[in-house]
């Protein structure tokens, strides 16, 4: 059994007014840049404005620091992923959850076949399709209905408000996401699925079509970031020590195969969603997230990335920055 230190390696954010200025700088910087391309391969997605940009700080004592469309609706996307491991911890314990999703980076892209081939145990981890549709599949309930109860429910409570589906991403996703049918066919053959699989893509699915703004995956962020007690509600959404848990499989698989670069570049757990948000997690301090629909190669915000960046160098955040002692 895990448990929560008494000492944890948290400093704190700069003031109010450096945060907001900050904030507003990062938009200002930003907005400018052009590069990247908007998801099309689920068609509704291909309708959103490449111009939007959107971010959003929140501290871990719930309060909000915004630029640009940071109250914007989009879909969730993959960015519900760390959301339903955390829900799933919470539901049947960290070490069972981990047996049988897995914990290890795959390397591979988001939606990889690989991913589930390689460990020839069909393990891969809950930050790409085919571990995240096993988690969906472990949602506790006796019927789809209230596996999606306990979903809506548990991200709710995470958000703070009644979130609901975008129904026509539902749609579009579902029309056209037969390489997630085949992932959870591929996950059956191994064993490694625990509820009907076409019924657990379609709940995927309907998780990754709720519709959220960055403000609200700011305060979803900031809960990660203060021992699982939402910032702005104060219900204790999950125990602490899921929150570790969570940011650790973050940290390692967050933007798939580009990882590794982001994890240099911030210093931080982070999480992308193909409808162009992203959220970065500073344990202790707080939760940043941005709206902005250009993906690059790997299907990651390109200004959201620039953003996580910068704010994580000036406001401090990066969790292996370090000064030598009698420097300060
Ligand atoms: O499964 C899919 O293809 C989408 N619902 C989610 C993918 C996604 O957001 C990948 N992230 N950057």
């Amino acid at each position: 059994m895990w448990s929560v230190s008494e000492w944890v390696s948290n400093g704190h954010l700069p003031t109010a007014e450096v945060v907001q200025e900050l904030v507003a700088e990062a938009h200002l910087r930003f907005a400018p840049v052009l590069d990247g391309q908007v998801a099309d391969y689920i068609p509704a997605l291909a309708a959103a404005h490449s111009g939007h940009f959107g971010l959003c700080v929140s501290t871990c004592g719930g309060a909000l620091f915004e630029a640009g469309e940071a109250r914007e609706s989009f879909s969730i996307q993959s960015i519900s992923k760390p959301f339903l491991f955390a829900l799933i911890c919470q539901a049947i314990g960290e070490e069972e959850a981990r047996e049988k999703l897995g914990v290890n980076s795959t390397g591979l892209p988001f939606n990889s076949v690989l991913a589930v081939e390689r460990s020839g145990e069909g393990l891969s981890n809950p930050m790409v399709n085919a571990g995240a549709i096993a988690a969906t599949s472990l949602a506790p309930g006796a019927s789809s209905e209230e596996k999606w109860a306990f979903i809506q429910d548990g991200f709710s409570r995470f958000a703070g408000r009644r979130l609901e589906i975008d129904e026509r991403v539902f749609d579009s996703e579902l029309a056209t996401n037969r390489r997630n049918a085949g992932l959870a066919t591929l996950l059956s053959d191994h064993d490694r699925i625990w509820w009907d699989p076409d019924e657990a893509t379609e709940l995927y699915t309907r998780q990754c079509s709720l519709s959220v703004t960055a403000a609200d995956l700011a305060v979803m962020a900031a809960t990660l970031a203060n021992g699982g007690r939402q910032p702005v509600t104060g219900e204790q959404v999950i125990e602490a020590i899921h929150c570790q848990h969570v940011l650790a499989v973050m940290v390692t698989a967050g933007l798939y195969e580009t990882s590794g670069d982001w994890l240099y570049a911030t210093g931080l757990p982070g999480k992308s969603g193909v409808a162009g948000g992203m959220i970065t997690v500073a344990p202790g301090k707080g939760g940043l997230a941005t709206y902005s629909p250009p993906l690059d190669e790997a299907g990651n915000s390109v200004r959201g990335q620039l953003t996580a960046r910068f704010l994580s160098e000036r406001l401090g955040l990066n969790l292996f920055a370090s000064r030598a002692e009698g420097s300060r």
